[in-house]
């Protein structure tokens, strides 16, 4: 094996998944601001070493994105952030698209910038210790979209992109996210989900991209929210395997979910519908930012008095969701998370 498919086998072991704790400055701030929290550098800096620094979360945690201001932070007694993890065995990782802007002549929809460089950031990223990418694309559903425009412009994109991070040494994490946030039907989501990703590959081969060290990050296959309907954890299971079955060939080094703004019950519950169909083509974890920070970042609150209770919290979250990938998650055992969840978010 390569060191592209060492990396893969890390992020994908068994029993753990991955923390997306790349939100820009600007995501950060609004969700800082949400809380009443300050947002500053050493603010945030202060809230990602809560999560990484959680006693035990080795056991559960195989990777984690970093966003570029983090993956420069150091803990309190001035590691570096990369570093800190590999003493614990976590792979540090680096999103490195330069987020959404509007694409021209499609009204409602967006390109992802980041390309122009990439070559030497990806270079200077790997010194400082990054072994895997993310680059996300975000197609929002509706009748008139996502077009093929779109469809095109992004993957392309998100192709070439992957073929510099293993050009680096570096395994490219490939998201092309579907909005959650939209009027789409369960039967549109399976539709639109399948389309972006069996593109995706189509591109991925175009460009010569070694399948086996790269990773699908994608949404779950359910109801948008404005659709007003909820789809079950049996229905999203469901949908979600006929369409990566569909979509990825076996070759693919892995897939890994988003939560997409799944409260943390629903992205757990969907993920443990998934687990427990059963062994796929491929490895399967999550990649979670919100559905296992939310709660945490809530109980934190800015306050270093609160980091011990929000570390228990983040811990939680992240077990249960490890367990849900294989299945096995129980609820009511002692670690439900539900408990905590309701607990800090009445809070
Ligand atoms: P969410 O789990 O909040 O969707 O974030 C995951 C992610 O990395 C989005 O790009």
């Amino acid at each position: 094996m390569g060191q592209l498919q060492d990396t893969v086998q890390a992020l994908l072991a068994e029993n753990k998944g991955l923390l997306a704790a790349d939100e820009s400055s600007k995501s950060a701030q609004k969700r800082f601001d949400a809380l009443g929290i300050p947002c500053t550098d050493e603010t945030r800096r202060q809230y990602r070493q809560m999560l990484m620094t959680a006693p035990g979360i080795e056991e559960y945690l195989s990777g984690v994105i970093f966003y570029d201001e983090t993956i420069r932070q150091a803990t309190d007694d001035g590691t570096p952030f990369p570093q800190y993890l590999q003493s614990k065995g976590i792979v540090p990782g680096i999103k490195v698209d330069k987020g959404l802007v509007d694409l021209d002549n499609f009204t409602g929809e967006t390109i992802t910038e980041g390309l122009d460089g990439l070559a030497e950031r990806l270079r200077e990223y790997y010194e400082l210790g990054a072994r895997f990418a993310k680059w996300r694309a975000a197609f929002s559903i509706s009748d008139a979209t996502p077009t093929q425009g779109s469809m095109h412009a992004n993957l392309h994109t998100m192709a070439r992109y992957a073929t510099l991070c293993q050009s680096a040494g570096i395994v490219p994490i490939v998201e092309p996210e579907v909005l959650y946030d939209g009027p789409q039907d369960l039967s549109k989501a399976h539709e639109a989900t399948e389309s972006i990703l069996k593109l995706l590959v189509q591109m991925l081969k175009a460009y010569r991209v070694d399948l086996s060290g790269c990773i699908v990050k994608t949404s779950m296959v359910l109801a948008g929210k404005q659709s007003g309907a909820t789809s079950s954890p049996d229905e999203v299971a469901e949908h979600t395997l006929v369409v990566l079955n569909e979509a990825i060939p076996a070759t693919m080094g892995g897939v890994v979910f988003l939560s997409g703004g799944q409260t943390p019950e629903q992205a757990r519950d969907n993920l443990q519908a998934i687990g427990s169909r059963g062994k796929q083509p491929w490895p399967i974890t999550f990649s979670f930012s919100r559905a296992v920070q939310d709660p945490a970042m809530k109980a934190w609150a800015g306050k270093s008095e609160n980091v011990a209770n929000a570390q228990k919290i983040y811990f939680e979250l992240t077990k249960a969701c490890a367990e849900a990938r294989q299945g096995k998650f129980k609820a009511n055992e002692s670690g439900s998370t539900d408990n905590f969840v309701s607990a800090s978010q009445d809070s």
